[in-house]
């Protein structure tokens, strides 16, 4: 059988935060998106959070108006962000755990603990026609869990094993990257799409990329710090080489 296409999905939110260090407009997210886009990024992907540290209204707005690639907008399951989500309908909404003292999203979400608050945000997203995605740790309770929800999408949370593998610590890294290989095969036998993010760089992109059934990876802050050196086209298009090398190795 054929492997899946994998999509490679820019987050930008990082733009975002080098340009309210000083206030105005410059770096801009949306230029930055658009460069991702000519460079190979197959979505922008975009976190709307509630003190909103980087990614403004503003901002989802002019991406929803000016690019045209499919926006993922990463959210907190809040009556605020549902009133956003439904105004403007994105392609796809991810929904992330979020706690204002943290400096990234630090986990995945419990959907299993959450699921009398997050299922109606599943139903009400899903109605309005937008893809939602969960975004879990690759653990087979949450993975049931957010099937039985109803959500289209899961994305395993591949922070842990991106942490490990910085760490040098091969033990952890593998027992970690076989927890998301397993997590994707049960994702996918279940029917999910199954994608996946956080901490991603180039020294820990191929193997996650070399999955069989994962459909997209999100990627951001790896990236943007990187263009800094070589420049965001570069960075990006750097990335989805990478990805591609993987999945033709397999
Ligand atoms: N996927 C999700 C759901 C996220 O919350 C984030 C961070 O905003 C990412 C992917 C990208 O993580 P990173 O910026 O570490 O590449």
């Amino acid at each position: 059988m054929p492997l899946a296409a994998l999509r490679l999905g820019v987050n930008i939110d990082h733009v975002a935060t080098i340009r309210n260090a000083r206030g105005g407009e410059h770096p801009d997210p949306v230029r930055a998106a658009k460069q991702a886009a000519e460079s190979g990024a197959d979505g922008i992907t975009a976190h709307l959070r509630e003190d909103r540290r980087h990614i403004t209204d503003t901002d989802i707005d002019r991406l929803m108006a000016e690019i045209d690639l499919p926006l993922n907008l990463e959210m907190a399951a809040t009556p605020e962000m549902l009133d956003i989500a439904l105004r403007h309908k994105p392609h796809a909404v991810c929904i992330v755990p979020e706690k204002r003292e943290e400096r990234t999203t630090e986990g995945g979400l419990d959907v299993a603990a959450g699921h009398n608050h997050i299922a109606p945000y599943v139903r009400q997203l899903g109605e309005a026609g937008i893809r939602v995605s969960l975004f879990i740790e690759p653990d087979p309770v949450q993975i049931a869990v957010a099937e039985a929800m109803g959500a289209a999408v899961i994305e395993l949370h591949t922070g842990a094993y991106c942490e490990a593998a910085l760490r040098n610590d091969t033990a952890e890294t593998a027992r970690l990257f076989q927890k998301i290989e397993i997590g994707t095969a049960e994702g996918y036998a279940r029917g999910l799409e199954v994608h996946a993010g956080h901490g991603l760089t180039y020294d820990t992109v191929k193997p996650v990329a070399a999955i069989a059934h994962i459909a997209e990876l999100n990627i951001g802050h790896f990236l943007i710090g990187e263009a800094i050196f070589r420049g965001l086209r570069e960075a990006v298009t750097t990335m989805r080489g990478l990805m591609v090398e993987a999945r033709a190795q397999r």
